[in-house]
């Protein structure tokens, strides 16, 4: 009838014009392109091709997916281009990345949740990798090879909430790595290799809620490295090489409810007033934290020794009448539990003949290279060498032996250099 024919010759006219242009148009409004050996979903839109053997992303992705399963295969490089600004879940995880090419994420701006972990050979990342994604709130980097971060690989990300980076090879984290990060949460970093903290590493992480570096080498931990702290509740410390820590560094950490710092060969002697003191005050439940040294206290708990154990001149054997000191019979109640415990102490009464400056700025010479390596990797000897510097123990020595932590290790300096160093 008539009524049809202005369409059909519009259509006609349209199609004599711009036939290019319609055909343009009719991709993305045709059949659904679901990849091959990919299963969609319309709501929300999502594409799942998980466990494909895959060698690669596939070439054309429904432009409007913003879920992209790509687990399980065998990917190697990623590119930019290859995925779509509709994202917001992209889980590339057990593949075989090796390579990221910068600005294969720099559009995807609704991006919220990255997946790269388990992909054991991706050694290195780019500082712009991660440039633009300011929505991202998890970003998972886990057990890949990573033996290094650039500086400013995480800046920007200010939704980040949730970062995964254990079971990588890092050796050390430099100062304001994670500055921009104030809404982060998680911060997982166990089971790598480092084996020391700059002073300020945790900088700007003021939101963050739980620190794992549980099963790393750490084997001091800078005076001040968690000031930025406030609302951390768990901080896991336990499988590493840590002779002492002060307890000043841990009253920095208002929020704390769950320490653990088992499985380190603690020294008991005068370096562990400090941090004895804090157990006494703290309401923090805290993991056993036994004595590996001086050999008389071998195999006791730090937190139930007597004051007077760091009072006696060390190392003298026997020094008083009970030279071994049993639990505090109420003592896991308190600790475990967070119920009673000692009134608490002045924080700074253990320095109270040093003028606060010296403490707070200390001057220190050059570290020699027994600095570094010393007790490095080994868990259990050598590590208290050096002993106390007197009889009894002055005021001093917590101060010194943080002031020993102040120094940036060489490995990361070279490190920062870059590879062409090694
Ligand atoms: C992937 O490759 C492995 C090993 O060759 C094979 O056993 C498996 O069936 C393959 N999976 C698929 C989905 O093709
Ligand atoms: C994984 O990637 C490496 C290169 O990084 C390559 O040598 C290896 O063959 C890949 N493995 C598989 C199963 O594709
Ligand atoms: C991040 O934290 C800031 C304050 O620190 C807040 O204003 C902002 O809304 C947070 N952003 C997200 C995405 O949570
Ligand atoms: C921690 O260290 C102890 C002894 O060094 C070891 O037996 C244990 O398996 C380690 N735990 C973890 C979780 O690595
Ligand atoms: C330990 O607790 C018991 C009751 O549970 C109490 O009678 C005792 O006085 C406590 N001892 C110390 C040393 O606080």
């Amino acid at each position: 009838g008539l009524p049809g024919l202005p369409t059909r010759v519009t259509l006609g006219v349209s199609l004599c014009l711009a036939p290019t242009f319609l055909l343009l148009l009719a991709v993305p409004l045709g059949a659904p392109m679901c990849p091959m050996l990919c299963t969609c979903y319309f709501s929300p839109p999502t594409v799942s091709c998980q466990a494909n053997n895959f060698s690669s992303v596939p070439r054309i992705l429904p432009p409007h997916a913003q879920r992209l399963f790509l687990q399980n295969n065998l990917i190697g490089t990623l590119r930019p281009g290859m995925f779509g600004p509709s994202l917001t879940t992209l889980w590339l995880y057990s593949n075989n990345i090796s390579s990221i090419h910068p600005g294969t994420f720099r559009h995807l701006q609704a991006l919220e949740e990255l997946d790269l972990g388990d992909n054991r050979n991706l050694r290195t990342l780019d500082p712009d990798t991660f440039r633009g994604l300011e929505r991202l709130q998890s970003l998972h980097l886990y057990r890949c090879q990573l033996s290094s971060l650039p500086n400013t690989i995480f800046r920007n990300l200010f939704s980040l909430q949730y970062l995964y980076l254990q079971e990588n090879n890092l050796l050390c984290l430099q100062d304001d790595l994670f500055v921009d990060l104030a809404n982060l949460s998680h911060l997982f970093l166990h089971g790598n290799k480092i084996w020391q903290l700059s002073e300020y590493v945790f900088r700007g992480l003021s939101g963050l809620d739980r620190l794992l570096l549980h099963r790393n080498r750490l084997h001091a931990i800078p005076a001040w490295a968690f000031r930025d702290l406030g609302k951390l509740t768990i901080l896991y410390l336990f499988n590493n090489s840590l002779t002492m820590l002060s307890g000043d560094t841990l009253s920095d950490l208002p929020s704390l409810e769950f320490l653990r710092l088992n499985n380190n060969p603690w020294a008991c002697d005068c370096r562990a007033h400090s941090l004895w003191g804090w157990f006494q005050r703290t309401r923090v439940s805290v993991s056993d934290v036994i004595c590996a040294s001086p050999a008389e206290r071998k195999g006791q708990d730090m937190r139930y020794l007597r004051e007077a154990a760091f009072q006696a001149s060390l190392p003298h054997p026997h020094p008083h009448p009970h030279p071994h000191p049993r639990p505090h019979p109420n003592g896991s109640s308190n600790h475990l539990y967070g119920l009673g415990g000692s009134p608490p102490a002045d924080p700074s009464s253990f320095y109270r003949d040093v003028p606060a400056n010296d403490i707070r700025s200390p001057k220190y010479d050059p570290p020699t290279e027994d600095d570094y390596w010393e007790s490095y990797g080994n868990e259990e000897g050598g590590q208290l060498k050096k002993g106390c510097p007197g009889p009894g123990c002055s005021s001093l020595d917590s101060g010194a032996i943080r002031i020993g932590s102040l120094s940036f290790p060489l490995t990361c300096l070279l490190m920062l250099l870059g590879p062409s160093w090694f």
